[in-house]
């Protein structure tokens, strides 16, 4: 009888806790930007509720889900003073994961997940990409009181203009084939230069535009290696005039290379097995590219360089501080609302919301007929209309 009284305290107590706890948790690919997020939703939230942060993406949820005593190892609270001065760092205080509540070593675990993250907390804010924010999407119709802030330096994210992330992305890709202009100017080198970006060419056309790239290659547009090779041989051997000199043959160039892109005759260039959520690990392309051209030109002056995960580093941008601010507001009045199984979007001006569910399944990407021209390998600048995008099935 006094255990059943005891019990029915401890309940009510818990229910308290619950109703004023939230949790936050990054998963995919790291972006600039996740800490500004996560120092946002702190800062604008513990007036109200309890902040908690779940480490590893999915993979800590699924690790608690599956044993209460994981707990302590897989969350961490969040107060003020853990989140002062993570605004200024790339990556994610709370760490990230591929892992996948639908794909745990094979299984599906997605109710136990469900529950468990239903029992601890009053709401889960995911701040992710289409593999994080899709399973955020399925777990919601399974009854998860989740909402999603959209991130990823890809910018493939359907249902919103804009991902955390992309513009910090952006802005190093410029400087870095910049930096490498400069090298690669001096020796008239060929230079051919992977980015990230998957399926889609936003980062690389985006990064390419304004780094003023030579030549660039998007997935969206399959590439014939013949007519690429051509275009730089003829803007390597056209007469180039410096300070009073005529020089023929050394132009360098520098050409950005989209992970994804699709040979023709030949398709992707993949490096490794699949992720949790299905994706195949892309990469090698310049090298490929690389290869090939010296073989088929002779110009031993050619090097390939994989900007790798280095636009996924550093500091944040300004526009990314202030879009991690706005869509961390967005997701805290999404829970307030109890508007659950939806994320904060971009559109135009304005900072909105759409149901978790569009990301599943599809992805946004450039709309190359009108922003690439398939012949020159460069974009097609229109004076009228700056973004081009579309959405496709994945
Ligand atoms: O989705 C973000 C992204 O950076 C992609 O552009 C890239 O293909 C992938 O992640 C790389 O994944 P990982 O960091 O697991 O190698």
């Amino acid at each position: 009888m006094k255990d059943t009284k005891k019990d029915k305290i401890k309940d009510k107590m818990k229910d308290k806790m619950k109703d004023k706890m939230i949790a936050v948790l990054t998963g995919g690919g790291d972006c600039p930007g996740l800490n500004s997020a996560i120092k946002s939703i702190v800062t604008e939230a513990c007036k109200d509720y309890r902040i908690e942060g779940i480490t590893l993406g999915w993979e800590g949820a699924i690790r608690m889900a599956l044993d209460n005593k994981a707990i302590e190892t897989y969350t961490m609270p969040l107060g003020r003073e853990q989140v002062r001065k993570i605004d200024r760092e790339g990556g994610t205080i709370l760490m990230s994961s591929r892992s996948n509540p639908y794909n745990h070593k094979g299984k599906d675990i997605s109710q136990k997940v469900v529950d468990f993250l239903n029992d601890r907390y009053h709401a889960v804010t995911a701040i992710g990409g289409e593999d994080t924010l899709g399973a955020a999407g399925k777990l919601a119709k399974q009854g998860l009181r989740v909402v999603g802030i959209p991130k990823t330096i890809d910018n493939d994210l359907c249902g919103t203009e804009y991902t955390l992330g992309f513009d910090s992305a952006v802005n190093t890709v410029k400087t870095l084939v910049t930096n490498l202009k400069s090298t690669a100017g001096s020796h008239g080198m060929t230079f051919f230069v992977e980015c990230m970006g998957r399926k889609s060419g936003h980062l690389t056309y985006w990064g390419g535009r304004a780094g003023r790239v030579h030549f660039m290659t998007i997935p969206e547009v399959i590439c014939e290696t013949k007519r690429l090779f051509n275009l730089i041989q003829k803007r390597k051997c056209s007469l180039v005039m410096r300070r009073g000199f005529t020089l023929d043959g050394v132009r360098y160039c520098i050409v950005l290379v989209s992970e994804g892109t699709h040979l023709k005759g030949v398709g992707e260039i993949i490096k490794g097995k699949k992720d949790p959520h299905g994706n195949v690990y892309l990469g090698g392309i310049a090298d490929y590219l690389c290869n090939e051209y010296i073989n088929a030109t002779g110009d031993h002056k050619a090097r390939s360089l994989n900007l790798g995960h280095l636009p996924r580093g550093g500091p944040p941008s300004n526009k990314d501080v202030l879009m991690a601010e706005a869509l961390a507001q967005k997701s805290l009045e999404l829970i307030k609302n109890k508007k659950f199984g939806r994320m904060g979007t971009i559109e135009g001006n304005h900072v909105k919301d759409t149901p978790l569910s569009v990301v599943i399944g599809r992805i946004k990407v450039l709309d190359a007929q009108k922003c690439f021209d398939p012949d020159k390998y460069q974009p097609r600048v229109s004076a009228e209309q700056i973004f081009h995008e579309i959405e496709v099935d994945k």
